[in-house]
């Protein structure tokens, strides 16, 4: 993962969206691939949790680089509007990072379950997932219309 994680860095802002997306298209197939199978929920969950824990690491890099260059662009920005719509999607950050570790808790906690059945409830779990899926992907796509014009 670590390796991974260093080619990530190096790509542009656009391309680690791009990257960060096609991570998110290969979640939701994952869970539409489990939903439709026989799987326990255990089983479910530890199938899942590879992809997620992947894109949950690549996201502080991700949060971090956009502030920097955030910090940059806000110094020379003349434009009001533009610095308020950039404050308002890096203050989104914290909420998102938090929204996706909180997924891999608790699909960890449904993965771990030696009965096969999940201590908190896995549906709930995944349907929590796929709300944080679609704000992020509101998100990266606020950013990239923000970078287009
Ligand atoms: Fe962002
Ligand atoms: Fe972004």
């Amino acid at each position: 993962m670590e390796d991974e994680l260093e080619q990530f860095r190096g790509l542009s802002l656009l391309l680690q969206h791009r990257a960060l997306v096609g991570r998110l298209d290969a979640i939701e197939s994952a869970i539409a691939a489990c939903q439709s199978s026989e799987l326990s929920d255990a089983e479910m969950a530890d199938r899942l949790l590879p992809l997620l824990r992947s894109f949950a690491a690549a996201l502080p890099a991700h949060f971090a680089a956009e502030s920097r260059s955030s910090a940059s662009l806000l110094r020379d920005c003349s434009d009001p509007e533009f610095a308020r719509a950039l404050a308002e999607l890096d203050g989104q950050h914290p909420r998102l990072l938090a929204a996706f570790e909180g997924s891999v808790t608790q699909l960890a906690a449904c993965a771990s379950a030696s009965s096969g059945v999940c201590h908190v409830s896995f549906e709930q779990a995944i349907a929590e997932l796929l709300t944080a899926i679609g704000e992020f992907r509101s998100h990266e796509a606020r950013e990239d219309a923000l970078f287009a014009d």
